[in-house]
Parts: structure tokens; sequence; C-alpha cells
């Protein structure tokens, strides 16, 4: 019998649907499950009549694919991956793939790159992101590892994926070991943010505004125009379930469904990894508080019983708030995009992953559910400069804030007289602010009762006008303390 070209462990509906996109792409693919009975159900299914080959044993599984055998992973991150891997092992040779294809934590990928590596068996950990509509029809696919591994499934992975207007495959190697992996992490802490910071928008449309559903899908379906800056599958799905009746009611389902986000967890290791290196994501954090503040459900009812704030109503000037909520909207992505790359800089440089930030967004704009016309704009921005030290310097999106920070002012202000939490957009507010002062008083302040309580030192600056840090011959920060206990309060310089 041929053999498979490629051969795909599991099949949940991520696994099964990409199976089924690679054979509606000409190639012959082995699948298996732990439990065989969701194969046999797949075989006799939606793989009937295809050229699918179903197994049962996972020797029969690893036969029947040609060599060098590519094997890819699409179970629950963690635990059944290494044993999977464990198993894997008995019959792959030396030159074989595995790839992970599910959303593992990137340090368990390096890990698993080091243990193959060692055994001399290829390993990539790649996102796959898009859903299960996405795995079917073309997802954005993040994969990192060996090149030598890379050019393996580049073929494969290119004739899979999602293609951009312009036909490029949205598919690209990305860097070693656990590059890819990091890389949709943080794509999925974007996506928190985004989601977040429309769920925002939408609370400020019905509690400040006064609006309907079907207004505010109107309002978002505009904003998914063509040529619209927010223009986006999340702005999109947003607008089509806005106006979604619960099915048989005529209520909408917008206005049924429970106030709880639940989340498997690749928004908080988002979040984990930018505290491990010291990168602020306040859009993205503020994300993650609020799914974990909407579980507490029990809670917030109670206390809602106690606190009780004014609410004012602004459905007058209805109009122009929609257009500012539009632009406020837009700096709040900017500012949490740039939140999102600094982290991957900052990933870049720990773990040396060299990333090419261009052709990251540039694999972003399609199939991944963060896809967006504004990636294909940042696309462009860092391919006039790869070097930017932060996406908000970006002439093209520097001059829009420039010109319509006050829209995002306005849009919090607001949000808080009607009393609803802004906790994203504020973020990628303070975020801006915070970047773009010379001066941080709140650290200055900060620096000084370190020092007075516990004698941790501080730098010192030319002052006000000056805002540079004074260096030494060497060139490093000149360190001071105050000796706050004893008379007079002298100064010493920190020489150690
Ligand atoms: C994607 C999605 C996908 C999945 C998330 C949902 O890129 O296709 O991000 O990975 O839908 O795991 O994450 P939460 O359950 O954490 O919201």
């Amino acid at each position: 019998m041929k053999k498979s070209y490629v051969g795909v462990i599991g099949v949940e509906v991520m696994g099964r649907n990409l199976a089924l996109n690679m054979e509606s792409r000409g190639y012959q693919v082995s699948v298996f499950n732990r439990t065989g009975e969701k194969t046999k159900v797949f075989m006799e299914g939606d793989a009937k009549g295809k050229n699918i080959v179903g197994t049962y044993e996972l020797k029969e599984f690893v036969d029947s694919l040609e060599s060098p055998k590519r094997v890819m992973l699409m179970v629950k991150e963690g635990k059944p991956v290494d044993e999977f891997i464990e198993k894997l092992l008995q019959f792959l040779k030396k030159g074989d793939l595995i790839i992970d294809g599910g959303n593992s934590f990137f340090k368990d990928t390096i890990r698993r790159n080091t243990y193959l590596n060692e055994k001399g068996v290829m390993f990539i950990g790649t996102g796959v992101s898009g859903g299960e509509e996405g795995a079917l029809k073309g997802p954005a696919i993040m994969p990192g590892g060996q090149k030598e591994a890379y050019l393996l499934v580049e073929k494969l992975f290119k004739d899979i994926c999602a293609k951009a207007y312009d036909g490029e495959a949205c598919v690209d190697y990305i860097g070693p070991d656990g590059a890819g992996h990091f890389v949709k992490t943080t794509h999925n802490g974007i996506e928190y943010g985004d989601m977040q910071l429309i769920g925002e928008v939408v609370w400020f449309f019905k509690n400040a505004l006064q609006m309907t559903g079907e207004e505010i899908a109107e309002v978002l379906k505009k904003w998914n125009a063509k040529d619209d800056i927010l223009r986006s599958y999340l702005i999109e799905i947003a607008a089509d379930s806005m106006k979604e009746k619960r099915h048989g009611t005529n209520d909408f389902l917008v206005d049924k469904v429970a106030d709880i986000t639940r989340m498997k967890g690749t928004g908080t290791w988002t979040v984990g990894s930018a505290l491990e290196l010291l990168v602020p994501v306040p859009t993205i954090a503020a994300s993650i508080f609020a799914r974990e503040m909407s579980q507490d459900k029990d809670l917030r009812l109670e206390v809602s019983k106690v606190l009780k704030f004014p609410k004012k109503d602004f459905s007058k000037e209805k109009k122009e708030l929609i257009e500012i909520a539009h632009d406020a909207l837009y700096i709040a992505k900017i500012s949490s995009y740039a939140q999102g790359m600094a982290l991957l800089q900052a990933a870049s440089k720990k773990y040396d992953f060299k990333l090419n930030y261009g052709k990251i967004a540039k694999g972003w704009r399609e199939g991944c559910i963060i896809r967006a016309q504004f990636l294909d704009d940042i696309t462009k921005e860092y391919e006039k400069n790869p070097e930017l030290p932060n996406l908000l310097m970006a002439p093209k999106f520097a001059k829009f804030v420039n010109e319509n920070i006050t829209k995002l002012t306005r849009f919090i202000e607001v949000a808080h007289q009607a009393a609803v939490p802004a906790l994203a957009m504020t973020g990628a507010f303070n975020y801006i602010l915070q970047l773009a002062s010379p001066i941080m008083i709140s650290a200055q302040v900060s620096a000084l009762q370190r020092d007075f309580f516990g004698a941790h030192g501080y730098f010192i600056v030319g002052g006000p006008k000056n805002p540079e840090i004074e260096k030494n011959k060497e060139g490093k920060m000149r360190e001071f303390h105050t000796e706050w206990m004893l008379p007079g309060r002298p100064e010493r310089e920190i020489t150690k």
C-alpha cells in the first residue's frame, strides 16, 4: 500500500480538520487517536472516501508513513504530548520528524527540542491558529525548531495554510526550538486583548449610549467595512453575534449569555512571560484580569447589592461618541500590539529566537484569530524599519496617536462616568502615556521610598529639563544613597 506523506495523531476537531485540509491539497494522510473509537467515527464519517488512512496501533501508524516520517501531534498540551513523544520514540528513526501543533508552553517545547535532538529525531513546535474553520480551510502556522526540520514540512505547510490578499502564505519559519510556540502564545495574548477591548466598547455602547444589540451590530459591521482601519475577524464575528437571537426564542443571545469568560490559559502564559522578561503588557494583563473577574460571578452579585454608582447617560451624544469609540479602539489596538511586539523583542533577545517582527505580522494577516487589515500596516512599518524600538514609534501609528489621543481620553472618561469599566482601554492609554514620559515621576517617588526604607540606592538625572541619567566615565549609571537617618542626611555614591 502507498505510504502516507504525513500522519496526524489526535482526531479531535483541530486534528481532524487539519487532516482533511492536508488531504484536500493532495496529500495522503494517516491518522491515529488514543481511543480507536474516535478514529473509526472519523473514518466512517468525514474521512470516508478520502485519501486518509485510519490506523489503530501506533506501530501501524508509523509504518504507514513514508520516510523521513512526519508525525503531527494534535493532542492536548502538557502530559499527552510527552507521552506520545515517548511512545513514538520506539518506532521513529534518526531524521524523522515530530511536529507538536498544539498550544504548548514554549519552555516545554525548548525542553522537548533538546531531548529529541539528543536522540537525532527532529522536532517542530508550531502554533496553528484559526480555530476549527482555519484548520480545515487554511490556518496561520507559526513553526519553530531546526531549520532542516522546517524544510521537511515547508511545502506541506505552505499548501495548507491561509493566503493573504497578495497571495503570500501565512506561514514562515519563526526561529529555533520554542520560538514558534512563544509567538503563538503572544498571538493568543494579543487575541485576549483584542477581545477585551471590543467587549469594553460594546459595554460602552450598551450602558453609556443605551444602544440595542442590533444597533451595535450595525456599527461594528461598518467598522468591518473594506478599508476601515478596524477591519478584522474579531470585529466581524462580534458584529455577527450581536444580532443573533437565542435559538428558538426572540431574545438576543448577547443578553442571555452568562457573563463568564473561561480560558485554557495561553494568555496567562503571555503575561507570565512578560513578568519574567520585565515587559509591561497592561492591556493583555487587563484582559486576563477581566476574565478572572468574570468568573467571580457570585461575589459580583453580592457586591453589586452593596456598592452602587451613578451611571450617567450619554445617549444624546451617541453619534459623536460612536466615532470617538472607533478611533479610541484603534489607538488601544496599536498600544496593545506594541506591547505584544515588545514582548516578542524581549523574548527574542533572551532566548536567541532571532525573530523577524515584520514576517510575524505578515503571517498573521490571514488565517489566525487576530487577522486584520491592521496587520498589513504593521508589516509595512516593520518592512520600512525592522529595528523599530517600539511599534508606537512607527510614523503611521505615531501620527494617528498624536492626532487622536484625546478620543481615547474621552472614551475612558465617558465610560467611567457611565460606570462602565474600561480596564484594557485604560491599560492601553496609560501604556502610551508612560512610554512617552521622559520622566516617570511615580518611579522617582518609589526610588526615593526604596532608598529611604531599604537603602536600595537611586540613580540621578540632570533635572526636569534634562531627563538623561548621569553616567560615569565607563558609561555606567552613577548610583547614590542618602543616609536618611543621619543628621544632615548626607548623600554618598555607591561604587561597587
Ligand atoms: C487560535 C486560538 C486557539 C484557541 C484558544 C482559546 O489561535 O486559533 O487562539 O488557540 O481558541 O486556545 O483560548 P482560551 O481558551 O484561552 O480563550
